[in-house]
């Protein structure tokens, strides 16, 4: 469990992260709008960067000053833009980390690499060079070469995003088995993307905390507040400047419209709200 008390982050006199607290455990997804402050939470876990105030605790253990993290390599932190290396292989490359890692013995670094390669699924890719790699298989490299100091805790900022959906679906499943035994940390701000992985989830908006709890009770909060109704394109211009609009489909005949509404409408039926509804209500300032 890491606990996060009134942490604060001024950079450049803005207020990146004002006074958050959260309880992270399980599979956690941060979630929030560009420049929420996300990243700059997870760079402060990581002990990248400091913070102005608060306080990180890590299984009752204080954290503030980064180096319980360092001496224990308690945390691995894959950053948005992984890159190493781009004209080594694979194998070559994760040496390369194991050996500045301090595994100096060779038969030890083989076999280490061999467990890491399997655990992320990278079997028969070992002689690629990185560069040839897709995004979704650099990532599993970077995966790879933090396994290999064996953290408790992994950081993924934006672990999905520039991926392809087939990859986007290994990749969720890869990040499920890998928080079967250790505590990870998922950022996105794409709600789909951590909304059959996650136990539980925090919203960030403008460096302020806006939501922590479970799957479920992020979507309670859209509970009676969630409407559809069928439209025509010319009856769209209106729904859209009238209502909380949250999601437009097109479909065979019409066009299926959700928004937030108290009331609702006497062509709209309630309808029950998914997880992307319950992100949007705290995130929005919903006019219900
Ligand atoms: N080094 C920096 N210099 C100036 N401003 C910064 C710096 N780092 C972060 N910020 C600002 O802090 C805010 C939060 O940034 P951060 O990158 O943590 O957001 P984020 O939630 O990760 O966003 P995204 O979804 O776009 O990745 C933004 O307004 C950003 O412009
Ligand atoms: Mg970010």
């Amino acid at each position: 469990m890491i606990r996060i008390t009134g942490v604060s982050k001024k950079i450049k006199k803005h207020d990146v992260l004002s006074n958050i607290s959260l309880n992270i455990e399980g599979i956690y997804g941060l979630v929030g709008p560009n420049g929420a402050g996300k990243t700059t939470l997870m760079k402060i876990l990581s002990s990248l960067i400091s913070m102005n105030s608060g306080k990180v605790e890590i299984d009752g253990e204080d954290y503030t000053k980064g180096k319980y993290v360092k001496q224990n390599k308690l945390i691995g932190y894959l950053p948005q833009d992984f890159m190493i290396y781009p004209n080594i292989t694979v194998e070559e490359a994760l040496d390369h980390i194991a050996i500045l890692q301090g595994i100096m013995d060779k038969l030890k670094r083989k076999s280490t690499i061999h467990k890491v390669i399997k655990e992320v699924n990278l079997r028969g890719h070992e002689n690629k060079k990185m560069i040839e790699l897709s995004g979704g298989m650099r990532k599993r490299v970077g995966i790879a070469q933090l396994l290999m100091g064996d953290p408790k805790i992994l950081i993924f900022d934006e672990p999905t995003a520039g991926l392809d959906i087939e990859e986007r679906i290994r990749f969720r499943n890869l990040l499920r088995n890998l928080g079967s035994e250790r505590t990870v940390i998922i950022s996105s701000h794409i709600v789909e993307d951590i909304e059959f992985l996650s136990t539980k989830i925090g919203v960030l908006k403008n460096g302020k905390v806006v939501f922590e709890g479970s799957p479920n009770e992020l979507k309670a909060h859209a509970k009676g507040y969630v409407w559809e109704c069928h439209v025509t394109q010319d009856n769209l211009g209106s729904i859209m400047s009238e209502k909380e609009v949250v999601q437009i489909m097109e479909e065979e005949e019409d066009i299926s419209v959700r928004f937030f509404s108290v009331e609702g409408d006497a062509k709209a039926k309630q309808v029950s709200p998914r997880l992307v509804d319950g992100y949007l209500s705290v995130v929005r300032d919903v006019k219900r």
